[in-house]
């Protein structure tokens, strides 16, 4: 079984919309408990599109099985950061998906321009830190008792990783 890995593109919006929604309605990793509307997907990833945001997906057939975008952001000083999602759906973790995923997303990042990629991870979610600290995102803060959801409280982890080059392009 070949994985591919590849830019989004508006026809993925559908499977991206259900990959999302799976992951979300796991209740633990994402902010989200559930996608937002299809047509809201649409719009987004006509957007990160026509912005050449990078957003790749990972491809196994017809089925979205993963994804890792970076938006930058346009705030005026700000554009040289963007902030960094990304999720394999549950039966295809474990198999290096993330790994391959993060690396290639990170790297266009970097080569598009940007020198700073940030993110959050909850504190419980301790193989999604792993694997963002095995590419170099280093943790800068941690937002205490970030989330009660389910009876259980969880910290929200703040890391970036930075690239030394300074000062920013833009
Ligand atoms: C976090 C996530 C993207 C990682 O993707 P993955 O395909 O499962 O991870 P990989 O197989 O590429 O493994 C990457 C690293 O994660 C860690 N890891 C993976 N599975 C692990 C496990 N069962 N136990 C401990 N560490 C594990 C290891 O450090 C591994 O590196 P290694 O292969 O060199 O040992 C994936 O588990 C996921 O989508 N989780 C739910 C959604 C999520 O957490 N999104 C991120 C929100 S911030």
């Amino acid at each position: 079984m070949t994985i591919t890995i590849k830019p989004i593109s508006i026809k993925h919006a559908q499977a991206f919309h259900q990959a999302l929604d799976q992951v979300a309605r796991e209740r633990r990793y994402l902010l989200l408990l559930e996608a937002p509307p299809l047509e809201q997907i649409e719009q987004l990833v006509r957007y990160n599109i026509e912005r050449n945001t990078v957003h790749f997906v990972a491809i196994d057939g017809n089925k979205m099985v993963g994804w890792c975008d970076i938006r930058p952001y346009t705030l005026p000083g700000m554009t040289h950061s963007g902030e960094l999602g990304m999720a394999v759906v549950a039966a295809y973790r474990g198999r290096g998906l993330g790994h391959r995923l993060l690396e290639a997303t990170v790297n266009q990042a970097l080569a598009d321009g940007l020198s700073r990629i940030e993110l959050e991870v909850f504190a419980s979610n301790r193989i999604a830190k792993a694997l963002y600290e095995k590419l170099g995102f280093e943790q800068e803060g941690v937002k205490r008792r970030a989330r009660y959801l389910d009876g259980v409280w969880d910290d929200l982890i703040m890391m970036a990783l930075l690239k030394p080059t300074n000062p920013p392009a833009n």
